[in-house]
Formats: structure tokens, sequence, C-alpha cells
């Protein structure tokens, strides 16, 4: 190889290592997008009395929902990076056959009587948040998905959106996670490091 070869090589190399570089910065300084609620919010009278931030155990339970448990967490964020503190962060999401906790699920697969389905998590001083859950799993027309919907500490509503698994194969069929730029799709993608992901929301 000649000395310019390698030269535009390396060039090359810096260019597109910058660029991945400021495309992950850019994307982890924007606000996270929103997204529509669906039709399966679970109304208060839906809910498990246990409405706790682990979706895997019922209260009074002996059984853990079925399904690939992980640990979601992060922090709620302002644009400057300050935590948001005693905002109520809520999920929630089909269970591991698919089956959402909402009378209008025409689903007709069985509920996971031990999956909570819906949890709640207010940050702390640092902004931070954490749940117990499933990995999400797809139903028909949806790339597997994470419902999340946020609340400032007077119990405003201030985001509703979808959180999904980066890289799954479904991603690219699925209509909402198709409409959103490549930034805003990293912001609400998790990338998981065994069975723990992380992800920061900015609201
Ligand atoms: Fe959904």
């Amino acid at each position: 190889m000649s000395n310019t070869t390698n030269r535009r090589t390396f060039f090359t190399w810096m260019t597109s290592t910058f660029a991945a570089l400021t495309a992950g910065r850019a994307a982890a300084a924007i606000e996270t997008p929103s997204a529509m609620e669906g039709p399966y919010y679970p109304d208060p009278s839906m809910r498990f009395a246990d409405v706790d931030n682990d979706l895997v155990r019922i209260a009074g339970q002996v059984k853990d929902a079925g399904g690939e448990i992980i640990t979601l967490s992060g922090r709620v964020l302002d644009e400057a990076g300050g935590p948001r503190v005693g905002y109520r962060v809520e999920i929630w999401q089909c269970d591991v056959n698919g089956r959402y906790m909402h009378p209008r699920d025409r689903n007709t697969a069985p509920q996971d009587m031990a999956f909570q389905g819906f949890g709640h998590d207010i940050t702390g001083g640092g902004g931070e948040y954490r749940f117990r859950t499933i990995k999400p799993v797809s139903y028909p027309g949806r790339t597997p998905h994470i419902h999340v919907k946020i609340f400032d500490a007077a119990g405003q509503e201030v985001l509703t959106t979808q959180f999904y698994l980066s890289g799954h194969p479904e991603n690219q069929r699925d209509r909402l996670f198709r409409a959103m730029s490549e930034a805003e799709a990293h912001a609400v993608s998790m990338r998981f490091e065994g069975d723990q992901t992380v992800l920061d929301v900015i609201v």
C-alpha cells in the first residue's frame, strides 16, 4: 500500500470516527421524542393493586412472570443535563404471550397473571429511575416496545413515548419506529449489557 493510500485510509477512518462520535453526542443531547400512547394504557381500575417498579413479581404471589427478565434504569434529565427529581415514570407493556392487561386487547393468547403489566417509579435526587421487567416481545403489527409516560413532580404529564430494542430486525418494518429520525430512534433504543439496559430520558 502506498503512503498516499495509507494517508487516505487513515483520513477516511478519522472522518467516519468523528462522524460517529458527533452522531452519538447529538443523539445523547436531543430531547426524548414523544410517541402515541396506543390503545392499551391501563387505567387505575385495570391495574393490579401492586404497581411498584418490579413488574416481574406481584406482591403476594410466589410465581415470577414468564419472559426474559431485565433491569431497565436510567435518569430523567433536563436539556442541560440536570436531574428531574421527584418525577413519576410509568411503564406498561404486553406480557410474554403478547397480551396487554387491558379489556380492549383482542389477542386471544392467555394472560400471564404473574406479570404486573404496569408499574411506576419516582426519580431520586440524581433523576434516577429503575425497573425490573421483561424484555419486550412483538405482537401482531408491532415491533417489541415498552410504553413510557412521565409526570413532573406536580403530577403534570410531560412525556409519553416508547422504548425499543436496539437493532431488533422488526424495527425496520414498524411504522412508528420508522417515522423517527436516526437520532430520535437512538434516543429511545435500549442497548443491553447482559440483562441490564440504561436509558436516560430528556424532558
Ligand atoms: Fe404497545
